[in-house]
């Protein structure tokens, strides 16, 4: 669609009103609105970026496990920047993707509940591919770390859905492997860090992430777990 104010609210709305098929994509050129994380705005200037949303029905993934799906969909975007780009890409917990230290994609995902599994999510994904300028200093894009190149978002796209299907199947197949992917990939997994809580810095390693997607970190004294955001990444 060329324009909307967020593929992430079109999708939902979609889903009350129609049956949608598993894997219908809502994308727009133009999201003049976008949801962020915790209420934040997400910025992508017409027709440079990746903004859609993906609707999956993982029904048989139980509502407390259902970190697992960020670990399906971040590792597929970040599969898709290192694959484009040839560079390492990392997933920054709860799911960013990163690459070179900067902020390349951000995920949204809203889910329904029947009982106590998951009956239909949202998945929205920004990944920025052609835009130059950014008023966030720590965003970047395909482009810029390509030394300029435009690339073809229709393709960028196909490119997308299919490493994030890849990862999708992964877990119906191979959910260890899935798992461990996840942590290989982590942002500062197993590095010495700087990490506030409660406007109080302590230095700590990640370790791992539970299923229903807290952080566990290990500080001097014992091993913690944070949910989002009771911890903030500092240096
Ligand atoms: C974040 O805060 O990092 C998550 C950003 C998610 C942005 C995407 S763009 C497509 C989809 N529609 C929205 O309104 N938000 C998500």
């Amino acid at each position: 669609m060329p324009s909307c104010h967020s593929t992430n609210e079109v999708a939902s709305d979609l889903l009350k009103t129609q049956k949608i098929e598993e894997g219908t994509v809502i994308i727009t050129d133009n999201q003049t609105s976008g949801r962020g994380q915790q209420g934040n705005h997400w910025e992508s200037d017409k027709g440079k970026n990746i903004t859609c949303s993906l609707i999956l029905k993982p029904n048989a993934l139980p509502l407390s496990d259902q970190f697992v799906l960020n670990i399906i969909v971040s590792l597929g975007v970040a599969d898709l920047v290192s694959d484009v780009l040839s560079m390492d890409a990392k997933v920054k917990w709860p799911n960013d993707v990163y690459c070179n230290n900067e902020k390349i994609s951000g995920i949204l995902i809203n889910s329904t509940i029947k009982g106590h599994m998951l009956e239909n999510s949202v998945v929205g994904i920004g990944l920025n591919v052609n835009q130059q300028h950014f008023s966030n200093t720590k965003a970047t894009s395909l482009s810029l770390l390509s030394g300029n190149t435009t690339y073809n978002l229709p393709q960028i796209l196909e490119s997308l859905i299919l490493c994030i299907e890849k990862r999708y199947f992964q877990w119906k197949n191979d959910i260890d492997g899935l798992r461990n992917d996840y942590l290989k990939n982590m942002y500062w997994r197993d590095q010495v860090r700087t990490y506030k809580e409660n406007g109080k810095y302590f230095t700590g390693i990640i370790k791992d992430v539970t299923n229903s997607g807290k952080l566990m970190v290990e500080d001097e004294v014992q091993t913690r777990l944070f949910d989002f955001k009771a911890i903030e990444f500092v240096k």
